[in-house]
């Protein structure tokens, strides 16, 4: 990154992570934290509580947390989910760039959905967030001429293979405390990264605070508590795959992971809400973007057009079999969510739910399943009558 990206595009929207001041400047000394690589003969500095940050030698700013600087800092071997993450993904970061997500369809579900938002809203320029941005599959989806896209991750060398891939501005940080000023994104996106970080909730909120409100959020790729309820025998099944995968991992490339069977039991701890027993509560994550003024859409077992239609892998099928359950039944998938401002539908709210009916919601308090949006909107002229 240029140091000029770094003062001019960058520092206007990163707030203070301690007291959440937007009142930053750059001061000479480059804070002689030596376990953190090569660091800029500057760093950043809070006028508001005199919190410092450093730079890299490429102009990264660490914007940490206290729980991101012990993770950073901490070399011992006692993993916290956070220190989990940073150390896999800068060990894996190249090999997860060329062998993970490469599917086409999920690209074109994330296009498709980031579409939605920037139509519904008629926005064509701004500012993108990608949060857990990995080594930047996401921001190279969604490059657009338009759009200023900023990658945010906690692991280093993700961030260095994002910035090459995509061209985005990448910052070092903690989705649960977002180093950014209030609503400076148009569109904040995240890919199969919510489930790597323990507070969920706090990143929900996070996302609705930093996004516009006349913007809207992505999550996609993300497993629901339906899909991660496995049977008995599916789960003996899953916990037995480690010396079949490492076999495996010398014929199949994007098995690499399993190579090294202590950095796959150190990824289960990175993976902490995709595990048996774990993923996401869908209606509490409704509620989550409901509490932060976000109006939720989930769509479970989305195809690339969005539309709730089970494709299962065949380690799903096999999964949910030994379950004794159907994998083609859409709630056994994973999920997408598209988070819209709820103010922009004012009086009128409409609501998906996770089997992708919609409800509309009118002031009375009544509530009724209509079917597309347009239908939402006649049963609402209806309903005023
Ligand atoms: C499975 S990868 C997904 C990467 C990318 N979104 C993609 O689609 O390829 C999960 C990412 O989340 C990042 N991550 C984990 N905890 C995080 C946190 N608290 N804040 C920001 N990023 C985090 C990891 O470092 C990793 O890059
Ligand atoms: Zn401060």
């Amino acid at each position: 990154m240029q140091y000029r990206e770094l003062r001019d595009t960058l520092l206007p929207i990163l707030q203070c992570t301690t007291c959440l001041s937007s009142k930053l400047t750059l001061v000479s000394g480059d804070l002689g934290i030596r376990a953190l690589d090569l660091l800029h003969n500057e760093h950043i500095v809070c006028i508001s509580c005199n919190a410092r940050y450093p730079i890299t030698e490429d102009f990264i700013p660490v914007m940490w947390t206290p729980f991101l600087r012990e993770a950073l800092l901490n070399q011992t071997d006692n993993f916290s989910n956070i220190r989990a993450n940073v150390v896999v993904y800068n060990s894996i970061s190249d090999d997860y760039q060329i062998y993970t997500r490469q599917h086409p369809s999920v690209a074109l579900r994330v296009r498709n959905a980031v579409k939605r938002i920037v139509d519904y809203e008629n926005i064509d320029r701004g500012y993108h967030l990608d949060f857990g941005c990995g080594p930047g599959h996401v921001l190279g989806w969604l490059t657009q001429p338009n759009f200023l896209q900023i990658g945010l991750d906690v692991s280093i060398n993700n961030l260095r293979n994002a910035h090459r891939n995509s061209g985005a501005l990448v910052v070092w940080g903690d989705a649960t405390n977002m180093p950014f000023s209030k609503e400076a994104f148009d569109v904040v996106t995240e890919s199969s990264a919510l489930h790597h970080i323990e507070d969920w909730k706090s990143v929900i909120s996070e996302s609705c605070r930093v996004c516009k409100k006349t913007g809207g959020v992505l999550i996609d790729s993300e497993p629901s508590s339906d899909q991660m309820a496995w049977g008995p025998l599916a789960i003996a099944v899953f916990n037995a795959r480690f010396p079949f995968y490492r076999i495996l991992s010398y014929i199949k490339r994007d098995k690499y992971l399993f190579r090294n069977i202590k950095q796959a039991k150190r990824n289960l701890q990175a993976e902490i809400d995709h595990q048996p027993g774990t993923g996401f509560p869908l209606e509490e994550l409704r509620s989550s973007f409901e509490g932060a003024g976000f109006a939720a859409d989930i769509i479970v077992s989305p195809d690339p057009e969005l539309r709730s239609v089970a494709a299962p892998d065949w380690k799903s099928i096999v999964l949910n079999v030994l379950s004794g359950r159907n994998p083609w039944n859409p709630r056994y998938g994973s999920f997408t969510v598209i988070a819209k401002p709820m103010q922009r539908t004012e009086n009128l709210t409409i609501r998906a739910d996770h089997l992708g009916r919609h409800y509309h919601v009118c002031p009375t308090g009544r509530t009724k399943v209509v079917g597309s949006d347009l239908e939402v909107s006649k049963a609402w002229s209806n309903d005023t009558k």
